[in-house]
C-alpha cells in the first residue's frame, strides 16, 4: 500500500509534542548562588531571583491550623518568599526519630499560594538560648554540655566546644535537608536555608566550662593562623587590631596571639561557633547544597561588651574569624533594626560578602531601606519580621506598595545590579537630607521631599534609580526630589528632555502623563541656579507615590 504523508507529519507531530513534555516535566535546577560581575546572584529556576520576603513570627509555622488564615494576605503582599522557622524539638521529637509534618504542611501551602521559602533551622540556638533543641537534649544535660559564664553558673546555652551537640545538631540538620529534597522535587519551594538563629552567648563572652578553658589554654587552631597570615594584607581593621596586641605573633594561646581580654574571649568564641556551624552546614549541604546564610544579631547602641549582645556571632567585626572557621558558609546576614541602616549594609557588603537582609523593620521606613539595600548594596533580598500581623491593611500597607512595585521591575533591577547600573539613596531625620550621587554620566541630588499643597512632609524620603540607557533612567521614589547635573566631561548643564510617569506591566513601559512645567520646576531662583550651572529642574516623588518616573536627560551650555 502507498504510504501517504499524512502518519510522517502525525509522527513529527506526535514527537515535538513528547519532547515538549519531557522538557516541561524537567525538574528545575537547584536554588543556587552565581557569581556574576560584582555581585552574587540567587538564582531560582534557573533565573536571578529577587527576594521581596517576609519573616513570620517565631511560633507560627509551628502550627499549619494557625497559618491558614494568614496565608491569603501574604500572598496579597506583593512578597515573592516567606522566612518561616523549623523547630528541632518538633522534627525530632525523639532521638533519631523524625515527623517532617510541619515541614510537609508548610512546603504545601507556600506552593499553593505561589510564595517560595526561606527556612530557619532554629537548632541548637535561637537567639543565642538552647530552647529549640529536643526535651531529650534538654534534661540529659550530661551528654549535652552547656555554657559556664564566667560566675560558674550553667547558662541555657549548648556550648559549640561539644561534639555530641555538634553531631547531634547535624544528623537533624542532614535528615531534614534530606527531607526536603526528596520532598519538594518539583518546585524547589525551598529557596535558601538559615542555619541557627543569631548565635553567640549572651551573658558572657566566652564558655568557661572544661571542654573550653582545655582550649582556650591550648594553641590557636592552625587553620585560624594559616587564615590570618594568608589573607593579611585584606583583613578587616577590627581584627588588625585585634592581632597587633601581640605584634601578630602567628603561633601560641589565644591570650598569646590576641592579648588577654574580652576581645580575646570574643574571637575564640566566635572560631567554636564558625566552625560548629560550617560542619552543620557541610552535613546538609551533603543532603541539598542550596544557599545556606547565618544571621546575625548586631551590637546595639547601649552594649558594652561582648556577651552584652550573643558574643562570637557573625557581627560585623568577627567576620574575618567566621570567614576561616566557616568556608562552606554562603552569607553573613545581618538583622537590622538599628536606624544605622545604610552603614550597616556597608559593614556587612566588606570582604566579598553579598548583602542579603533576614530581618528588619516593615513600614515606610522598611519600604525605603529595601529599596536602598537593593539599589545601593545589590542586596538579593529583604525581609521585615513578623509580616504576617502587619497591623495596617494589606492593601494600603507601604511594604506591600513596595513589593509590588519592585516586582514589576525585578528584571530591570537584576540586570542592573549586574551591570553596576542601579543605585538608591535613603533619608531620614537621623540621616542626612540630601545626598549626592553618581550614576553613569550623571549626579543625582536626592533631598528630602518639600510639602507642596495638601501633601505632607514624611520623614523617609528614598529613591532609586536604574540606568536604561546613557542618559535615560527610571527612578521610583517617595517623599523626595530629584535633580541632575553632569558627572563627566562635556556640556555643563544638565536638563530634561522629557519625562513620563507610568508603570511598568508585564514587563512592558506604560507611561501616564507626560511631566512638565510646574511638575518638573523644583525652584524658580533661576539667577541662583544659573550661578551653579543648574537649570531648577528635576522631578518630585509625593508621599505614598505609587508611579515610576522616567527620565532622559540631555545636555547643554
Ligand atoms: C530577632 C530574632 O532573630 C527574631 O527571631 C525575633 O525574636 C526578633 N528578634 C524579634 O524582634
Amino acid at each position: 500500500m502507498k504510504p501517504t504523508k499524512f502518519p510522517a507529519s502525525l509522527s513529527l507531530l506526535i514527537l515535538i509534542l513528547f519532547l515538549s513534555s519531557c522538557i516541561e516535566q524537567q525538574a528545575p535546577t537547584i536554588p543556587a548562588l552565581e557569581k556574576s560581575g560584582n555581585v552574587t546572584r540567587l538564582i531560582v529556576d534557573g533565573k536571578p531571583f529577587l527576594v521581596l520576603g517576609g519573616e513570620l513570627h517565631n511560633s507560627s509555622s509551628s502550627s499549619r491550623e494557625y497559618m491558614k488564615k494568614f496565608w491569603p494576605q501574604l500572598r496579597a503582599s506583593g512578597m515573592n518568599t516567606v522566612l518561616a522557622a523549623v523547630e528541632w524539638s518538633l522534627v525530632e521529637p525523639e532521638e533519631g526519630k523524625f515527623d517532617f509534618s510541619m515541614v510537609d504542611g508548610l512546603i504545601q501551602d507556600a506552593r499553593s499560594y505561589d510564595l517560595r521559602l526561606i527556612l530557619l533551622w532554629f537548632g541548637s540556638w535561637k537567639n543565642g538560648q538552647s530552647h529549640y533543641n529536643p526535651e531529650w537534649m534538654k534534661s540529659d544535660f550530661k551528654r549535652f554540655p552547656r555554657i559556664t559564664a564566667e560566675n560558674g553558673r550553667s547558662l541555657e546555652i549548648l556550648t559549640p566546644l561539644s561534639k555530641e551537640n555538634l553531631d547531634a545538631d547535624s544528623r537533624a540538620y542532614a535528615a531534614l535537608m534530606k527531607h526536603i529534597r526528596e520532598f519538594d522535587p518539583d518546585h524547589r519551594t525551598v529557596i535558601m536555608m538559615q542555619v541557627e538563629n543569631e548565635v553567640g552567648i549572651l551573658g558572657s563572652p566566652r564558655d568557661h566550662g572544661e571542654l573550653a578553658n582545655t582550649a582556650f589554654n591550648s594553641p590557636v587552631p592552625q587553620e585560624l593562623m594559616n587564615y590570618l597570615t594568608s589573607n593579611k594584607d585584606s583583613l578587616l581593621p577590627e581584627t588588625v587590631q585585634l592581632w597587633s596586641v601581640s605584634d601578630f605573633k602567628t603561633s601560641g594561646t589565644w591570650e598569646e596571639v590576641f592579648g588577654k581580654s574580652e576581645k580575646c574571649d570574643e574571637i575564640f568564641t566566635s572560631w567554636h561557633y564558625a566552625h560548629y556551624l560550617n560542619e552543620i552546614v557541610k552535613a546538609g549541604k551533603a543532603e541539598y547544597p542550596i544557599p545556606m546564610f547565618v544571621n546575625a544579631w548586631i551590637v546595639q547602641a547601649a552594649d558594652k561588651r561582648p556577651g552584652d549582645y550573643p558574643s562570637g556571632g557573625p557581627q560585623a567585626h568577627n567576620l574575618d574569624v567566621w570567614k576561616a572557621g566557616a568556608p562552606d558558609m554562603d552569607l553573613y546576614c545581618p538583622d537590622i533594626y538599628r536606624p544605622e541602616f545604610r552603614e550597616l549594609c556597608a559593614l556587612y557588603t566588606r570582604n566579598n560578602n553579598q548583602l542579603f537582609i533576614p530581618e528588619a523593620r516593615a513600614g515606610e521606613l522598611g519600604a525605603g531601606q529595601f529599596f536602598y539595600s537593593v539599589g545601593r548594596h545589590n542586596s538579593i533580598g529583604y525581609s521585615p519580621f513578623g509580616f504576617e500581623t502587619r497591623t495596617t491593611e494589606v492593601e494600603n500597607d507601604p511594604m506591600t506598595n513596595a513589593y509590588k512595585l519592585a516586582s514589576s521591575i525585578a528584571p530591570l533591577i537584576l540586570k542592573a545590579q549586574e551591570e553596576g547600573a542601579i543605585t538608591a539613596v535613603l533619608l531620614n531625620n537621623e540621616m542626612p537630607v540630601s545626598e549626592e550621587v553618581i550614576l553613569g554620566d550623571y549626579k543625582f541630588l536626592v533631598e528630602q521631599g518639600r510639602a507642596r499643597r495638601s501633601e505632607q512632609a514624611s520623614q523617609e524620603g528614598y529613591c532609586i534609580i536604574i540606568s536604561l540607557h546613557k542618559d535615560e533612567f527610571i527612578i521610583y521614589g517617595n517623599s523626595v526630589q530629584v535633580s541632575f547635573s553632569p558627572a563627566t566631561e562635556g556640556p555643563a548643564i544638565a536638563g530634561i528632555s522629557r519625562v513620563d510617569e507610568g508603570r511598568y506591566e508585564n514587563g512592558l513601559w506604560k507611561p501616564g502623563r507626560r511631566l512638565n512645567g510646574d511638575d518638573i520646576m523644583l525652584d524658580y531662583d533661576l539667577a541662583k541656579k544659573a550661578l551653579e550651572n543648574k537649570t531648577g529642574t528635576g522631578l518630585r516623588f509625593g508621599p505614598g507615590n505609587e508611579l515610576i518616573q522616567r527620565v532622559k536627560l540631555y545636555r547643554y551650555e
